[in-house]
């Protein structure tokens, strides 16, 4: 029995013991994602993370992504614990948003609607009208657009021009960027597509706008999961973290999948297709998050709760 074998089975035991249940990125390593689908908890992106825990039965939910989706799931369950590997896992749009900087920011444009991304700190959507996910930006901003509603938008310029391009909405960006999205190479997923001509690219919006031009199809985690399975294509170029590859091989195991590039040649990146803090949620620290959780439960400050919770329910009541 190897020793991964040994963490797993003891992990098992424990989400029992626990009435404990374990919640998933599609960007965690593959074996965690395993997990996850093997103890009856859920791999998903991280709209669909928020409602599983929010509607699950557990007293304890480890939630194996980064800090704003544990913090997402204690602003939705406040009465549950909710326990992350490592509360080191951030975002580098979380950390790009400092509130009292955002908060400033919008303070300068009080007519316009504020639009975050769910890759905030709770302090951040509480200062937000209505926060949003890959999967619902676009609906989201369409609807507020339609409304006459002029936007502050933050913080993933790249989403935010994404949206903006295919909307027409007024909106002023906040300038932060995803390290892991921010990687992929223009030049070289051109060289790739040229040398996989029947390969359909499929590219998550955190990209940067030329990425985003060269993509067959473009989306949240999920709905790239999706189009891997419906669009007709043998072949795919993927503009994402790897970890989503688990899931699209798993459902599509007669197709092949190639990770887009993310350093010409010779080149370096300190993030290369796999984010460093989906990265940090292993088995050990899994095991250690149900055996100790002190230092590892989400807590947040019940006056952010409130309002955080309120800019949540928007979003989850309109994408319902
Ligand atoms: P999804 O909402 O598409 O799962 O994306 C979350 C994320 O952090 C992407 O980098
Ligand atoms: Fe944040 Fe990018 Fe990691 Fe997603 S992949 S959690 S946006 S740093």
């Amino acid at each position: 029995v190897t020793e991964k074998a040994e963490y797993k089975a003891r992990i098992k035991t424990l989400l029992k013991e626990k009435n404990a249940v374990l919640v998933a990125h599609y960007y965690t390593d593959p074996e965690i994602q395993a997990l996850a689908e093997e103890t009856g908890g859920c791999v998903a992106d991280s709209l669909e993370m928020a409602r599983f825990g929010a509607k699950h039965s557990a007293d304890i939910i480890i939630v194996a992504g980064v800090r704003f989706m544990g913090e997402t799931a204690k602003i939705l369950t406040p009465e549950k614990t909710i326990v992350m590997p490592t509360l080191q896992a951030t975002c580098s749009l979380d950390v790009g948003c400092p509130i009292d900087e955002f908060s400033a920011f919008c303070d300068q444009h009080p007519e316009r609607k504020v639009v975050v991304y769910a890759n905030t700190s709770a302090a951040v959507k509480a200062r937000a009208d209505w926060i949003v996910t890959s999967s619902c930006a676009l609906e989201i901003v369409e609807h507020l657009d339609a409304e006459g509603e002029k936007i502050i938008w933050g913080p993933d310029k790249h989403l935010g021009a994404y949206i903006q391009k295919k909307t027409g909405a007024d909106m002023i960006m906040w300038n932060g960027a995803c390290i892991v999205h921010d990687e992929f190479k223009t030049k070289a997923l051109k060289d790739m597509k040229a040398l996989h001509p029947d390969a359909a690219v499929l590219v998550h919006p955190e990209s940067p706008a030329e990425i985003v031009d060269l993509a067959d199809a473009v989306g949240s985690t999920s709905q790239l999961i999706k189009a891997a399975q419906t669009l007709p294509n043998q072949k795919f170029i993927v503009a994402t973290d790897r970890g989503i590859f688990y899931k699209m091989q798993q459902l599509c195991p007669e197709k092949e999948f190639f990770e887009a590039p993310t350093a010409g040649e010779g080149a370096t990146c300190k993030s290369c297709a796999h984010c460093p803090w989906m990265a940090m949620n292993g088995l050990k620290a899994i095991e250690e998050a149900l055996l100790s959780p002190q230092g590892r439960e989400v807590f947040v400050d019940m006056n952010l709760r409130e309002g955080a919770l309120r800019s949540l329910n928007r979003m989850l009541d309109f994408s319902a």
